[in-house]
């Protein structure tokens, strides 16, 4: 044996490190996240779907179906953008009159998140600023933290919101216009509007996150900032500033992991390049689950059954805070979307500090400090009505009022 393979006891061990990122992760989001394997307790936390809702049976169906009929397909690498007859279908969905698209505006990701992931990998140099609609997304600031940027948080709903100054000096501008989450509201049309003019102008990415869209359960959706920006847009394919993301994860299965950028050629090629990196590909298997999915009607077959269910279990959560929280919090009812973002009355609430008296209590929340890049928001939280049934909403409800009459918060 080389003397250099020899172990040295009398040396302390390097110790390996992490990267600088990881120590700005918060714990809170942990608690949470780990919730829904504690046994009794109701999670209210997550952004879950209802998985009773799943086509179980249709698409394990498929799956035996799409590997028979394209064992190289499905079985092998692919290509890094996504199958070339899913970018198609994709293009053809989300093509309107003004909105011209080809396969090349098209990029298939490992579900939504993963498009967020890219979009910071491309766009933000590290310190870079990101401007978001506040409150914003956990997971986004979960892939974005890595790049180690600066927020600037917008208020969509401000009277005197300033889309230009809004916008100006940032890498990207980033907003869940359709329900957001965490807090369920649409953004109204002439806001939209005022950050595409903002996006042209300044000459600024704009990313429009929309997993929420066909959950609809009062108002139709209003149109999409990219379809927008299209009508601005007179080349001869879309070219435009606005970065479109969607995912089968709320409409058919999380499981899938089949999500997509619907971009200028010149974004998707950058973000391809970035996933090359990533993963090499989505799945072939889910992706050609995905197509005949969308293809076949699979997808919008399931929609009525999906706005019935979330619309009922809605009632149920907005009923149940009616008449065991309301002395203590705000809310809207959300017209479409997964949650509701219940704001305390008493500014000197913090529910950070809730969230452990609600475990006890046998229910779990999503506090709002997690949807605030700065950690500041101490005041809301937010309730997710899909994943449970009405009675288990009723008695999350009760178990979370219990925990606020011991937190002795004041009415
Ligand atoms: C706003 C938003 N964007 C993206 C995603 C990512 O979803 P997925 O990666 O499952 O497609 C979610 C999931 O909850 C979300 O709420």
């Amino acid at each position: 044996m080389s003397a250099s393979l020899s172990p040295r006891p009398h040396l302390p061990a390097a110790r390996p490190a992490f990267a600088r990122w990881l120590g700005t992760t918060n714990d809170v989001t942990q608690t949470f996240l780990s919730a829904a394997g504690v046994p009794g307790l109701i999670s209210m936390a997550g952004g879950l779907p209802a998985p009773e809702l799943y086509p179980a049976g249709e698409l394990a169906a498929l799956a035996r179906q799409v590997v028979a009929d394209h064992p190289a397909e499905t079985l092998g690498y692919g290509p890094v953008a996504g199958l070339p007859d899913l970018r198609d279908a994709i293009a053809r969905r989300f093509a309107t009159a003004h909105l011209r698209l080809g396969r090349e505006n098209v990029l298939v990701t490992s579900g939504g998140m993963q498009g967020l992931d890219l979009v910071g990998k491309v766009l933000v140099e590290r310190g870079g600023l990101i401007a978001g609609q506040a409150p914003t997304y956990l997971g986004a600031l979960d892939a974005w933290r890595p790049r180690e940027p600066t927020f600037r948080n917008l208020d969509l709903e401000a009277q005197d919101f300033d889309a230009h100054a809004a916008l100006s000096g940032a890498c990207f501008a980033y907003a869940v216009p359709n329900f957001s989450n965490p807090t369920g509201r649409l953004v109204g049309m002439s806001v939209r509007q005022a950050l595409v003019d903002a996006a042209h102008e300044t000459g600024t990415w704009l990313v429009e996150d929309d997993p929420y869209g066909q959950l609809h359960y009062d108002a139709e959706p209003l149109p999409r900032m990219i379809e927008l920006s299209a009508r601005d847009w007179d080349g001869p394919g879309y070219g435009g500033p606005v970065v479109y993301m969607g995912t089968l994860s709320k409409e058919l299965a999380p499981g899938l992991r089949v999500g997509w950028v619907v971009a200028a050629p010149e974004m998707i090629a950058a973000l391809t390049a970035a996933k090359q990196g990533s993963d090499m590909c989505t799945s072939g298997i889910t992706q050609r689950i995905a197509l005949e999915a969308l293809e076949g009607g699979l997808v919008d077959r399931a929609q009525p059954a999906i706005v019935r269910l979330y619309r009922e279990r809605r009632d149920a959560l907005c009923a149940a805070l009616e008449e065991h929280l309301a002395q203590w919090f705000t809310w809207e009812a959300p017209v479409g979307g997964m949650f509701v973002w219940a704001v305390a009355r008493d500014a000197g609430l913090d529910t950070d500090r809730l969230l452990p008296l609600a475990m006890e209590a046998g229910v779990c929340i999503a506090p709002s400090s997690v949807f605030d890049p700065m950690g500041q928001d101490r005041r809301a939280m937010r309730l997710n009505f899909t994943l449970n049934p009405p009675e288990r909403l009723v008695e999350g409800v009760r178990r979370l009022a219990s925990a606020v009459r011991r937190a002795g918060l004041r009415a």
